[in-house]
């Protein structure tokens, strides 16, 4: 059978494919230390698994939502956004929410939603390996703005702007990120707020999922809680999915002017439509102030992990893959300047085949950094056990040192 051109451009989702890998080897009896990890390994709070719990008991939770999602939800998931990022109600007095199938799917909407085929869509490096894919999907081409290890993975404003040309549609930003685990600072906010102001038309949807996951201090701070007049171009996803330990539960949401969310809430009425009411009931019902006592412990958890792994490769002379992770699950090491690589040269990447030898010799799964836009690196999650963990990275270090 003859399948049509988009889906023949569309790759498999990498993180899937590697998390239906390391199932498969531990079935085998293999010891795998599975460091692609794009969740928490924990049930998420018991006041919400109650909630879940009470709503069993309603027939509403059995029935179609509106398209859109429950109105109160919506309405809530709202406030709770103004409420977390410092802005008046009377900003957002023209906006909406509409809840979805996870933010993978909020963001497949929103980009429905606001690109036409043959648009441009900037996308900052690293980042998530499913933007490019939805980007390409609507016909659009993702344009890429690159950064590495040295500067942190944050890439400058500049090269954002030197990118823009009158095609340029949307942007995607991605702070605190996947992979990198870093969140970009206030100056930066700051310098992307000023850009924003000279491109009135350029659309940024803002993926959020990772806000509440930042370790370190200073917080997350967004360029429209610094220029409140950018709100009107903005489009903000965020999920249960990563805060609340619930990736499988499958409900995100995206907060937006409503013409947008009502656009969105096209696409989604005639596609999946509203999503799992039973889900959408038990977090209508669960109060989101639990949220901090559940997150304080996970947070901790996460920095001393990165903690280890910093203080490793400083022992061991790997100076060069050290920078400074703050926030999400995320650590990219850079292998290029590492003892191992010497033997390749410096021609080409080699991410698949040095994460393919990780699995192979040392039973370490890791994500090649390829399909985040950086060459020569992997995606290491930093949520799994202590123990564990510590074994992997000095499993990870002998690897790198050896010649
Ligand atoms: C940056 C980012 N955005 C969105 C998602 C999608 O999450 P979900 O669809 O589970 O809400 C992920 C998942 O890994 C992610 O890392």
């Amino acid at each position: 059978m003859l399948l049509s051109t988009r889906v023949r451009d569309i790759q498999d989702s990498i993180t899937m494919k590697l998390n239906e890998k390391a199932i498969e080897l531990t079935e085998e009896g293999r010891v795998v230390y599975n460091l692609s990890g794009g969740q928490l390994p924990i049930k998420p709070l018991p006041e919400f698994i109650e909630k879940i719990h009470h709503q069993l008991n309603f027939l509403k939770s059995y029935q179609y939502s509106p398209s859109a999602g429950f109105v109160a939800l919506r309405k809530k998931l709202l406030k709770h956004f103004a409420d977390t990022r410092h802005l008046s109600a009377d900003l957002l007095e023209n906006w909406d929410a509409i809840v979805s199938n996870g933010s993978k799917h909020s963001l497949y909407n929103a980009l429905g939603a606001v690109v036409n085929p043959g648009d441009e869509v900037i996308l900052l490096a690293p980042y998530w390996v499913t933007y490019p894919e939805i980007i390409k999907f609507w016909g659009a081409t993702p344009k890429i703005v690159k950064s590495n290890v040295y500067d942190a993975f944050v890439p400058a404003v500049d090269d954002i702007r030197k990118l823009v040309t009158e095609k340029t549609k949307a942007i995607i930003v991605n702070s605190p990120n996947n992979p990198s685990g870093v969140h970009y600072s206030d100056d930066w906010m700051r310098e992307f707020a000023a850009f924003l102001k000279e491109r009135p038309g350029l659309i940024v949807i803002s993926d959020e999922v990772y806000a509440d996951l930042c370790y370190f201090d200073p917080k997350p701070t967004y360029f429209y809680q610094i220029d409140k007049s950018l709100l009107a171009q903005t489009i903000v996803v965020h999920a249960i999915s990563k805060t609340l330990a619930a990736t499988g539960l499958r409900l995100g949401y995206a907060i937006a002017p409503a013409e947008v969310t009502a656009a969105m809430g096209r696409i989604q009425g005639q596609t999946t439509s509203g999503p799992n009411s039973l889900m959408q009931r038990s977090l209508l019902d669960f109060d989101l102030s639990h949220l901090e006592s559940f997150l304080t412990p996970i947070r901790n958890h996460i920095r001393l992990n990165a903690a280890f792994l910093r203080e490793k490769f400083r022992e061991a002379n790997l100076g060069h893959c050290w920078y400074q992770s703050t926030s999400a699950f995320y650590f990219m090491i850079d292998f290029s300047r590492t003892p191992m690589f010497k033997r390749f040269g410096d021609e080409g990447d080699r991410s698949d085949v040095i994460s393919d030898e990780l699995l192979n010799k040392e039973g370490i799964l890791v994500v090649p950094g390829r399909d985040f836009g950086i060459p020569n690196s992997a995606r290491i999650s930093l949520v799994i056990e202590e123990i564990p963990f510590q074994e992997a990275i000095s499993k990870i270090i002998k690897y790198l040192k050896k010649h």
